[in-house]
């Protein structure tokens, strides 16, 4: 019989690009987020065209079947926001160094045996490799084990609906703000590199 235990030992996680592949994470995300995708799941194209490379990491188990699944990127919607305002350097500075997870999904199955946090720490390392100084994410406060889930993974998690203030060094400490206007959802935050980035207080 095989444990949960057992079953995370089997599980591979790996980085998948092909647009096929992608449309097999986003069934996934559909069948196991309820009221998935918020954010749609960029194509190549579209990732091209936006200039934030998409991470996309799986998890499968031994028969090869798509268990887990994570969706990360530069976060495009600030990033477009600020180039529209002519705020070059902002969009700059955000593109580069803050990296936004934003969907995770494990089947039911096969959750609490290790695997949503393994595919969570290779977005947050892969980032952190490419030059982010801090990794974040918004989630739905009322989902229950989410505020252990990413506390425990080292996130700074803000109350319901307060804005995440950020100094970036090379934005010469003037902070920026990410509003968050409903207020069942929460910020968290990780800072991956203190010198460029920090979380005010
Ligand atoms: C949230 C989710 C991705 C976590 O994945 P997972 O593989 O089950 O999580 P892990 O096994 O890595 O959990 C690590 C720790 O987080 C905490 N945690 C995770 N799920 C929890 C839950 N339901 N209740 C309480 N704590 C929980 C625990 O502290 C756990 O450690 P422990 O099992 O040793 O106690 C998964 O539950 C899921 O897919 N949920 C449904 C979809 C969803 O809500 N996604 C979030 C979108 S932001």
């Amino acid at each position: 019989m095989r444990n949960a235990l057992t079953m995370a030992n089997e599980v591979r996680i790996r980085r998948v690009s092909q647009d096929d592949e992608r449309q097999r994470v986003r069934e996934f995300f559909g069948a196991h987020i309820p009221g998935s995708t918020a954010f749609p799941l960029p194509n190549r194209q579209v990732d091209a065209a936006l200039g934030t490379p998409s991470q996309i990491w799986v998890a499968e188990d031994s028969p090869g079947d798509l268990i887990g699944a994570l969706f990360a990127s530069n976060n495009p919607f600030d990033v477009v926001a600020w180039r529209q305002q002519g705020q070059e350097q902002v969009a700059a500075v955000i593109a580069n160094e803050m990296a936004m997870i934003h969907e995770l999904a494990v089947a039911r199955h096969a959750q609490r045996s290790g695997i949503g946090s393994r595919l969570a720490r290779a977005a947050i390392d892969n980032a952190q490799a490419s030059g982010a100084a801090i990794a974040t994410l918004i989630y739905d406060q009322r989902t229950p084990g989410l505020n252990d889930f990413y506390e425990n993974l080292g996130f700074r998690v803000l109350a319901p609906g307060e804005l995440l203030k950020l100094h970036f060094a090379a934005l010469r400490g003037t902070p920026v703000g990410f509003p968050q206007s409903d207020r069942s959802f929460r910020w968290a935050a990780m800072v991956l590199n203190s010198a460029r980035c920090r979380i005010a207080e």
